[in-house]
């Protein structure tokens, strides 16, 4: 399938991730079958994309008709045989493996040979969801960051069986959403939580050592290296259980102790901490 082929996408799942990667397509001008197992999270996306749109329009990157132009390109549906039109499809369901597995191998059946298969999950490796579908050629992560509609990159992951046509398309349909690709080797985490896991692990042993509080961790971590957040309100951002869940992966995938997860994050989480979603973290959130 070449690039200039591609006029409709699926998109799998229209929770956090699957809202704005429709949004992102749409946007771009592709015609977005966005699939959710009910009505309601089809309706929860749609405003979310519609808020989302008005904020693009405030500051100036949208004008009414190109909001309209983008919504009208979104078909909502919890029909799976929906998706079958599709040039290209990308899963962002939840990050669990067995609905990976049932959805990809729905998706599998549906989609048309030669389509690229993608997926979204910031964990499960690439090469083994490759494997549960029968075009493991065409099977290949598009990892977008959160908020999609926002981040700049697009980590694209080449499976073990990724072949250069998929993975070459991947990379162009990336940058015509004007995102920035970067491609990437299947390996627990990526590069992306390979690498902030263990900075963020690292801020909470320090928490938990009394080395300093999580503001002071903060603020040498945005004073004094340039980061736009501390390791640890980024945490909270991205929810303490998601945090450690991602740490498991590195640390059973890699084998290193250096991945275990900090007995502090893992206390908060049971303490239902979660971050900013459960209104507290290492900071305290108004609902
Ligand atoms: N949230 C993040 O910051 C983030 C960042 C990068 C990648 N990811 C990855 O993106 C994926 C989705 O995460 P999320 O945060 O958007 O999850 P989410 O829970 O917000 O959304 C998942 C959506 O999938 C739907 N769903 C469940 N079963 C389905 C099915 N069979 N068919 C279609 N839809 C179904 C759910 O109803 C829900 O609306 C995960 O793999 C996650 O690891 C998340």
């Amino acid at each position: 399938m070449s690039l200039d082929l591609i006029k409709t996408v699926a998109v799998l799942g229209a929770g956090t991730m699957g809202n704005g990667i429709a949004h992102v397509f749409a946007r771009a001008g592709y015609k977005v079958i966005l699939r959710d197992v009910e009505q309601k999270f089809l309706d929860r996306a749609i405003d979310t994309i519609t808020k989302n749109l008005d904020r693009e329009m405030k500051k100036g990157k949208l004008d009414e008709a190109g909001k309209g132009s983008t919504l009208a390109r979104l078909v909502p549906t919890t029909d799976f045989v929906a998706i079958a039109e599709a040039d290209f499809a990308v899963e962002a369901v939840p990050e669990r493996i067995e609905i990976k597995r049932a959805v990809l191998t729905e998706a599998d059946k549906l989609l048309r040979q030669g389509v690229v298969l993608a997926s979204n999950t910031s964990s499960i490796g690439m090469t083994a969801l490759a494997a549960m579908t029968k075009r493991p050629d065409r099977f290949v992560g598009m990892h977008f960051m959160n908020p999609v509609p926002v981040m700049q990159l697009v980590e694209v992951i080449r499976a073990l069986q990724t072949s250069d046509d998929a993975f070459n398309l991947t990379m162009e349909l990336s940058k015509k959403l004007g995102k920035t690709p970067v491609a990437v080797n299947d390996a627990p985490g990526f590069v992306s939580n390979r690498v902030l896991m263990p900075l963020i692990n690292e801020a909470a042993y320090c928490v938990m050592e009394g080395v300093a509080t999580p503001q002071a961790v903060d603020a040498v971590m945005k004073l004094g290296m340039n980061h736009p957040m501390g390791p640890l309100e980024l945490a909270d951002f991205i929810g303490l259980d998601v945090c450690v869940d991602i740490l498991h992966v590195l640390h059973d995938g890699l084998g290193d102790p250096k991945y275990r997860a900090c007995p502090l994050l893992k206390k908060y989480v049971a303490a239902g901490w979660l971050g900013r979603k459960s209104g507290r973290g290492f900071y305290a959130y108004n609902s």
